[in-house]
């Protein structure tokens, strides 16, 4: 018999099973209605001109297509990537550039290259859960600092980082998703932007930006991102085709400075020698025939309209003290409850209801978010949203009373 809690390494052991993977098992229960995961409407994949492009790919390119690839990415990807982030006003060239299994493979290469054990990472609180999961893998000690509606609050940070200054320690990076955050929908203010740069500039700390869902928007002018206003290669840029195309094509990028990248490229090599070659051309394909930017509009209208119906549904039905972001763009809102109520205990009765979102707690590394919940709308039709948030304002109407 083997006793393999014994054999796990000390990073195994920091693994902990994740809410929201759970929830996902619920959200294929055709009865529960889920504001649970972070997933894109399936109704709208764009599934006749993917079978166009995998078409193209097969007659044009099958033998790169299904042979392995080399770790950084397909070239003609590469470079397209760094076309259209130059475009963007990122200062990059097809070097700078990694192709990943998505943006979650880039947050585990990210860690992997640069944590060691107690090492300290600045996250927002609430942060992507995805992300608190890869950098507790390699033991990091994150510090969340607190948001507002205008984001992270950046003088804070800078406290923080003078405190952990003056104990003899240097943090590591500061990761955000600054735009229509996960979870809290918000969005860092041009300002900051700027401010956090200049923390980054003065202290030599890398700021790790996240940006799956910065083409999302609803509504309001777009913020240029931080990689953008970066002029001293202190940005780590991350993007993926996850949110904009398909999450199943598992397709993302990683943008950085030299030294950095070609780090990641060895880190990547023994994670999985490099990314389905498949896939990344049928995301080229796709995106040379230009088929990207009318799909985004596309999804832009339809999510926008989710949005707005699940906004006059809490303000239709949710009590009086329940607070809620008003999320510019992106996939989520944060709704924050009375501090008596506890999500993660009311979390039984909602699915009794058969109704689930994630409680507010996964999104704080070390404790926090306890009255607090995450409720994703660009899953299911505007109608099942407003019947959901009425299930659910029932059920937070007695937790309140009580
Ligand atoms: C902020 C953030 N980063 C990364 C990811 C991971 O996305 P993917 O691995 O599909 O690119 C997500 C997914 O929800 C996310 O919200």
């Amino acid at each position: 018999m083997i006793f393999w809690d014994a054999l796990f390494s000390e990073r195994a052991k920091a693994l902990k099973s994740s809410a929201i993977r759970e929830l996902l098992k619920l959200v294929n229960q055709p009865d529960v209605i889920s504001f649970g995961g972070g997933l894109p409407d399936p109704k709208l994949f764009p599934v006749e001109r993917f079978r166009e492009c995998v078409d193209v790919v097969l007659n044009e390119h099958p033998e790169e297509a299904l042979q392995y690839g080399t770790t950084e990415g397909v070239p003609a990807l590469r470079s397209l990537i760094a076309e259209r982030s130059k475009k963007d006003g990122i200062k990059c060239s097809p070097e700078n550039v990694v192709v990943v299994a998505s943006s979650q493979q880039a947050l585990d290469l990210v860690a992997k290259v640069l944590i060691n054990p107690g090492d300290v990472v600045f996250v927002e609180a609430p942060s992507y859960l995805g992300a608190i999961q890869a950098f507790n893998a390699f033991q990091a000690h994150m510090i969340p600092i607190p948001m507002d509606d205008q984001g992270m609050k950046v003088e804070v940070l800078e406290n923080r980082i003078k405190t952990l200054r003056s104990s003899g320690k240097s943090p590591k990076f500061i990761y955000t998703v600054p735009t229509f955050q996960n979870p809290a929908g918000v969005t860092l203010s041009h300002e900051r932007r700027l401010q956090l740069l200049e923390i980054s500039n003065k202290f030599n700390i890398p700021i790790v930006e996240d940006a799956p869902y910065h083409q999302l928007r609803y509504d309001g002018e777009p913020i240029p991102s931080i990689a953008s206003l970066d002029n001293n290669g202190t940005v780590i840029y991350l993007e993926t085709f996850s949110k904009i195309l398909s999450p199943g094509l598992r397709l993302g990028w990683i943008i950085g400075p030299d030294e950095f990248i070609r780090k990641v490229v060895l880190a990547k090599q023994a994670t999985d020698l490099c990314t389905s070659p498949f896939t990344q051309f049928v995301a080229l394909e796709f995106t040379k025939r230009g088929y990207i930017e009318p799909h985004v509009e596309i999804l832009k209208k339809e999510y926008k309209r989710k949005r707005d119906g699940m906004l006059s549904a809490m303000e239709e039905f949710f009590p009086e003290n329940v607070r809620w972001t008003k999320p510019q763009g992106g996939l989520f809102l944060w709704a924050e409850l009375p501090k008596a109520v506890d999500t993660n205990d009311m979390l039984k009765e909602a699915l009794a209801a058969k109704v689930a979102y994630v409680s507010g707690t996964g999104f704080f590394p070390n404790g926090g978010g306890e009255n607090c919940m995450r409720l994703n709308f660009s899953f299911s039709s505007p109608e099942v949203n407003r019947e959901g948030i009425k299930r659910l304002s029932e059920i937070i109407k007695k937790r309140v009373s009580a």
